[in-house]
């Protein structure tokens, strides 16, 4: 049978992670999360001084691009794939609110776009392939046979990600994680290179009111009947 490319786009904490992590156990396809390649960035910014505060040395940045090499190593015991930053595995730190609040600031570099845009596509030439993010159906993939587009409301999106924060153990409130989805909802959809934007040819997927195994039946069920016109 042959092998599609399913395309996950959408808000800010949607579940695109989740649902796509699922769709690619089920399928036996590679899982690949866009957006860890751009905390991936924003990490190394992070780390080398290129933030004061939150306002970024895009002059530094540009500068270091080509000595930032990001992959994605399995964990067989977590059964997930880890992002690693030149060789070394940083999935542990690139979900934090500190970084969450300067990523925007790094997707909206179009050289940034660039080099994450070829790696992506690079990954796909086998297909067999599910990748979530914002600009997957609208630019990295958009030949994609399936393409989903994800929301959900604010609050609810705050919520979940707040509840996973505060299992981690980091101290956040409620506002703080709200006002970050809020301010990163109007980059994703303002930034003028790749803004998100639902494919015309995309399903949207509204999860306020479904449950994880509801969608995942809805979107298995999509991804399948596709699998099924190759
Ligand atoms: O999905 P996420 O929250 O981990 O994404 C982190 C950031 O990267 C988010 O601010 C949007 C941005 N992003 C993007 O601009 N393009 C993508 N394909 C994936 C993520």
């Amino acid at each position: 049978m042959g092998k599609i490319i399913i395309a996950i786009d959408g808000y800010s904490s949607c579940g695109k992670s989740t649902l796509a992590k699922q769709l690619a156990k089920a399928l036996g396809y590679i899982y690949v999360d866009t957006g860890a390649m751009y905390r991936a960035v924003a990490y190394y910014a992070n780390q080398h001084g290129f933030f004061d505060k939150n306002a970024l040395s895009v002059l530094k940045l540009l500068e270091a691009l080509p000595k930032i090499n990001i992959t994605f190593s399995f964990n067989p015991q977590l059964n997930k794939s880890e992002t690693c930053l030149n060789g070394e595995n940083i999935e542990q730190y690139i979900r934090t609110i500190e970084i969450s609040n300067q990523v925007s600031k790094i997707a909206q570099i179009k050289e940034v776009r660039e080099k994450m845009v070829d790696l992506q596509r690079a990954m796909g030439e086998q297909k067999g392939l599910v990748m979530d993010g914002r600009d997957i159906g609208s630019v990295v993939f958009p030949k994609a046979e399936l393409k989903l587009f994800m929301t959900a409301s604010p609050e609810i999106r705050a919520k979940r990600r707040y509840d996973e924060l505060i299992a981690k153990g980091d101290k956040v409130s409620f506002e703080e994680v709200l006002t970050n989805i809020t301010l990163r909802d109007n980059d994703d959809t303002t930034r003028s290179e790749n803004p998100l934007i639902k494919a015309d040819d995309a399903v949207v997927i509204d999860n306020s009111n479904l449950t994880q195994d509801e969608q995942y039946q809805l979107a298995l069920k999509l991804a399948k009947d596709c699998i099924a016109q190759k």
